[in-house]
């Protein structure tokens, strides 16, 4: 008998081998978040490769920072939601792996707060306020070169790798999971179909 499996025991008629579904709700959450997350980073290449005098550079900066915020107030409503609604417990799933799943979902939680914030911060160090799709202003900061030089660190030199390298990771897994697996991981994330009713 394998010591590696958790359990042994065999699903509900329905549920994916893997285990439990996410609610609704936190699936919805994780489609429109993990969209958006493929909205704000080719925003950002664009932006940073324009010209300074490019008349468009502007309104790609405001798009940039106003989809991250929208990020960040989708995601707070997320972990409030996955306070209330703990994930699934995996199953048929080594201890290792469960481990695994479980330290690189908080990862992409944790980057999808701090790029947001850092963002905020090395945006809003300037002095100027952040537009929100031209809807709203939040506040500039007072100039602080020390905080900048923080802000900007994790946002360009760190943070960007960390969201890559923890998607290509996330990414990775869910195809294993269903090329190699077969254990239908990413129904969990998925509405029940109707034949499994
Ligand atoms: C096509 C793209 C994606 C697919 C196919 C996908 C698939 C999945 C699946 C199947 C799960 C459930 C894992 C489990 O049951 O343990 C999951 C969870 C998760 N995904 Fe994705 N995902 C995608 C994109 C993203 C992106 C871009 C992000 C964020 C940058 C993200 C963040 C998360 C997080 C944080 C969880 C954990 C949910 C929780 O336990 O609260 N996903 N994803
Ligand atoms: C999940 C959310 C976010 C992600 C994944 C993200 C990602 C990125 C990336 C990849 C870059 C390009 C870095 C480079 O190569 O130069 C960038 C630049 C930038 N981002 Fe974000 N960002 C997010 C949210 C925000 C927010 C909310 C703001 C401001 C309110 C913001 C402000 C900026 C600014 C001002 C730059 C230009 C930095 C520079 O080159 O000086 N970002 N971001």
């Amino acid at each position: 008998m394998s010591t590696t499996l958790q359990t042994t025991e065999t699903p509900a008629a329905g549920t994916p081998a893997a285990g439990a579904r996410y609610t609704l709700t936190a699936q919805a959450l994780h489609w429109v978040t993990g969209g958006l997350m493929f909205v704000v980073l080719p925003l950002a290449w664009v932006m940073v490769s324009m010209a300074r005098d490019n008349p468009s550079r502007g309104l790609m900066f405001t798009l940039h920072k106003s989809v991250g915020l929208t990020i960040l107030a989708l995601v707070a409503a997320r972990l409030v939601w996955r306070r209330m609604n703990p994930a699934p417990a995996l199953r048929h799933t080594a201890r290792w792996e469960a481990a695994a799943a479980k330290a690189s979902h908080w990862l992409l939680y944790a980057v999808m707060v701090g790029m947001p914030v850092s963002g905020y911060l090395l945006s809003a160090g300037s002095g100027r306020p952040v537009s929100y799709f031209g809807l709203f202003t939040i506040p500039g900061l007072p100039k602080n070169e020390t905080a900048d030089g923080i802000a900007t660190w994790l946002h360009v030199a760190t943070g960007q790798w960390a969201v890559y390298a923890l998607i290509l990771l996330h990414l990775g897994a869910t195809a294993w999971h269903i090329v190699v697996r077969r254990d239908g991981l990413l129904g969990r994330m998925l509405p029940a179909q109707s034949q499994d009713a």
